[in-house]
């Protein structure tokens, strides 16, 4: 079972376990994003794509329950000379604001379906009307690969899950395949993947 505690033990351990440079993906929707917007990263864990939110100018909120994940994020910030508002927090139990956010970023957060409900209610709530959310996650296709993943197939996602969790959302792409990952330790070699961009409306 993930735990906060299991989390901690692995980022103490040293080093960075997904690398310090933002998700491909992620990196990849650059051009949607522009100085000065909002964004909320749940589950940042060390905080590669948090900070390099903040590093292309957007006001970022990097939520994770692991304090060893979170001091380690706010250190790649005060390394990179930006500002990352790191917070500990559950983000199936946070109290998310209402509207806050421009941008929402969920790279490889992988939750029990109802943590994964009451954590994607949150995002939607969060967003406010026309926000974007960027996701990358692990699929059922996953299973038996060794480039990373939770081992309980319950907390994988899929074309559908996306579209069950945010039903009132314009998909602006959602594509599910193999891609090559080179992310730290954990992230290494041919993974299946769900990747997507979603509009909230209004
Ligand atoms: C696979 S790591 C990915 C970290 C980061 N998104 C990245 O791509 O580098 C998953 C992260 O989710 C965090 N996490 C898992 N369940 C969580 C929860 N309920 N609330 C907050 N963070 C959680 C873990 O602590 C861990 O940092």
């Amino acid at each position: 079972m993930s735990t906060s505690l299991a989390w901690d033990e692995r980022y103490a351990a040293g080093g960075f376990q997904f690398g310090e440079a933002p998700n491909d993906y992620l990196r990849s929707q650059a051009w949607r994003f522009r100085p000065g917007m909002r964004a909320v990263v749940p589950g940042d864990g060390e905080g590669r794509n948090g900070v390099w939110l903040a590093a292309q100018g957007l006001a970022v909120t990097s939520l994770d329950w692991s304090p060893v994940g979170v001091a380690k994020a706010e250190a790649l910030a005060a390394s990179r000379g930006v500002r990352l508002d790191a917070l500990v927090a559950d983000v199936a139990r946070w109290d998310w604001p209402a509207a806050a956010f421009d941008l929402a970023v969920w790279i490889y957060l992988h939750l029990p379906p109802a943590d994964r409900a009451a954590a994607c209610a949150g995002v939607a709530r969060a967003l406010r009307p026309g926000g974007l959310l960027v996701l990358e996650c692990f699929t059922p296709a996953q299973q038996g690969r060794r480039s990373g993943g939770p081992k309980d197939p319950a907390l994988l996602w899929s074309r559908e899950v996306v579209e069950a969790e945010f039903p009132d959302f314009t998909i602006l792409e959602l594509t599910e395949g193999t891609v090559l990952l080179d992310e730290g330790p954990r992230h290494q070699g041919p993974a299946e993947v769900v990747r997507g961009v979603l509009r909230k409306p209004g």
